[in-house]
């Protein structure tokens, strides 16, 4: 068989060794192996590069994605779908192209699930996204990456709000739950943690940063999630949507450090990590983790187990449909929380 695998969405450090594991099982099984350029896009157009354990040999370590992403979706609306499918068939057709692997979060693998469940194309699927938020998997690879970064980050914001007696208010990534804060906040010993799946008490935060103030530490971390909700509504970046439908977060950061600087005349700053999070070389677990899904993605391609995905279960990769692991998101775990919030 001809294989592509390509990458959609935001890019997610550990999408290289998925792409390096599944090339050198899909390989050592006597099947070729294509790159398909920038997400569906790519799909669409046709635009690919050949794929040999030579070109992905040394990719291991390397952050992003050699296949590059975007966030283009086939099935907008009724007249994009009705433009796109037939050319992505027909671009498939004209590459040799027999099956595929997806590797994307949820918006990249409802695609592919819709592409198998409607017009039959032998594709599989591999999880994909810093957020953590995909239900059907334990942990998604990138997430870890993701974490040590802010965790480095809070630790260095410590430092200087120690310095000065300041209050830091770092703001993680993170769309639809706080797992990204909520660990970051556990790991880097923060007195206050926000997240979406909890209702934003702007009283009971300030008056805990008040009272450890009163009692001698003088200055203070507070993570806060880019989806969190504060009374006015989420804090978007800009109008700017997606073609999945998501605006652009960004800067709540900085709203939660001017209200706590009026509310408690502590003096505060906010730090806002964005796509630093994103970037850079993955973790020995997000390596580990992405290679072995990749190995496990090109076994359900020699096995045909079209419609299916990879996923960690405690220590093992499993199969799991596409149409189980699409559709919600996973959101944080309230013992998670609760285990948070004996501090604060
Ligand atoms: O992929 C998920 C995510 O990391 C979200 O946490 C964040 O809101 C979004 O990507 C940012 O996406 P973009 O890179 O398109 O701005």
């Amino acid at each position: 068989m001809k294989v592509a695998l390509l990458t959609g969405g935001g890019d997610c450090p550990g999408l290289n060794p998925v792409i390096r594991g599944a090339v050198q099982t899909l390989t050592n099984a006597g099947h070729e192996c294509v790159g398909l350029l920038e997400g569906w896009k790519g799909a669409i157009e046709g635009t690919s590069i050949p794929l040999s354990p030579a070109v992905t040999d040394s990719i291991i370590d390397k952050g992003g994605t050699i296949l590059f992403s975007s966030r283009t979706n086939l099935f907008k609306d009724d007249a994009t779908e009705a433009k796109n499918v037939p050319q992505l068939q027909a671009s498939f057709k004209r590459l040799g192209i027999d099956a595929l692997i997806a590797i994307g979060g949820d918006d990249t693998l409802g695609v592919a699930r819709k592409l198998h469940e409607k017009y039959q194309l032998k594709t599989v699927g591999c999880p994909k996204t810093i957020d953590n938020d995909l239900c059907a998997t334990d942990y998604t690879f990138g997430f870890d990456t993701a974490l040590n970064i802010c965790m480095e980050a809070i630790d260095r914001c410590r430092t200087t709000a120690e310095s000065h007696r300041r209050i830091i208010v770092v703001e993680t990534m993170g769309r639809h739950a706080g797992w990204i804060a909520a660990f970051a906040g556990i790991a880097g010993g923060a007195d206050y943690i926000l997240v979406p799946e909890e209702k934003v008490d702007i009283e009971k935060m300030c008056d805990v940063l008040k009272k450890r103030r009163a009692a001698g530490k003088m200055w203070g971390i507070v993570v806060v999630s880019e989806g969190i909700e504060l009374p006015e509504g989420m804090v978007k970046k800009s109008g700017e949507v997606d073609s999945f439908g998501h605006v652009q977060l960004g800067g709540v950061g900085d709203t939660v450090a001017e209200i706590i600087k009026q509310k408690t005349d502590i003096p505060t700053r906010a730090v806002i990590l964005g796509h630093m999070q994103r970037g850079g070389s993955p973790t020995a677990f997000d390596r580990v983790l992405g290679t072995r899904l990749g190995i496990h993605a090109g076994r359900l391609v020699v096995e045909q187990k079209w419609g299916q995905m990879v996923a960690l279960r405690g220590m093992n990769i499993v199969n799991v449909s596409l149409a189980e692991a699409t559709g919600e998101n996973r959101t944080l775990y309230p013992e998670i929380m609760a285990e948070a919030h004996e501090f604060f």
